[in-house]
């Protein structure tokens, strides 16, 4: 049954945008009608049936306004499907799990959704944006080390949850 599902992400140098596109890509090929916005750009949730929020991590953070729209649509988040993710951890750490912090834990479990998937990330000069982000942009923290395989396979195993879990 084709589901009308939102991909919201929060971003500040593009890499968690493409992960989110290439989410809502694979749900479209499964046949569900999918919008992939900034959570920024997203006044409500209502006419969504499923919701995957995804954020940067910057320094162990989530982005603020990714918090801000959990918080914001917790109790209309809370009686629909949801699925979280993360993007952060480059080259030799990239297959490094990183945990939710505290509060966005705490945001999940008030909306009934499973921890955040960790995927790797981008960092690289070209992209890196401010003083900090150029500085790590060297060596071998300057690289991309997104895994489409493993971003699309998640995204095929949501497109199936999607098809028989449609009550919550
Ligand atoms: C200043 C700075 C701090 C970062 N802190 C973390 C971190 O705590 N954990 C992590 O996994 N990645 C961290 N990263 C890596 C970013 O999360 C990674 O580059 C991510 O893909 C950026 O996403 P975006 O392009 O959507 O903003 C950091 C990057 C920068 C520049």
């Amino acid at each position: 049954m084709s589901r009308k599902v939102l991909v919201a992400y929060a971003t500040k140098m593009g890499a968690t945008a493409s992960i989110a596109g290439a989410i809502g890509e694979e749900l479209r090929r499964a046949g569900h009608q999918v919008d992939v916005l900034d959570v920024a750009d997203v006044k409500a949730v209502s006419e969504y049936d499923a919701v995957i929020v995804g954020s940067a991590i910057y320094l162990r953070r989530w982005r603020p306004e990714a918090v801000t729209f959990l918080r914001k649509h917790a109790d209309q988040l809370s009686t629909r499907q949801v699925w979280l993710f993360h993007s952060g951890p480059v080259g030799p750490d990239k297959d490094e799990a990183q945990t939710m912090p505290r509060k966005v834990a705490r945001l999940a479990d008030r909306i009934g959704a499973e921890p955040a998937v960790t995927f790797a990330g981008r960092l690289d000069p070209d992209s890196a944006k401010g003083f900090l982000a150029r500085r790590l942009a060297t060596g071998d923290l300057a690289v991309d080390s997104r895994d489409w395989k493993k971003i699309t396979d998640w995204a095929h195993q949501i497109s199936t949850e999607l098809a028989v879990n449609s009550d919550k």
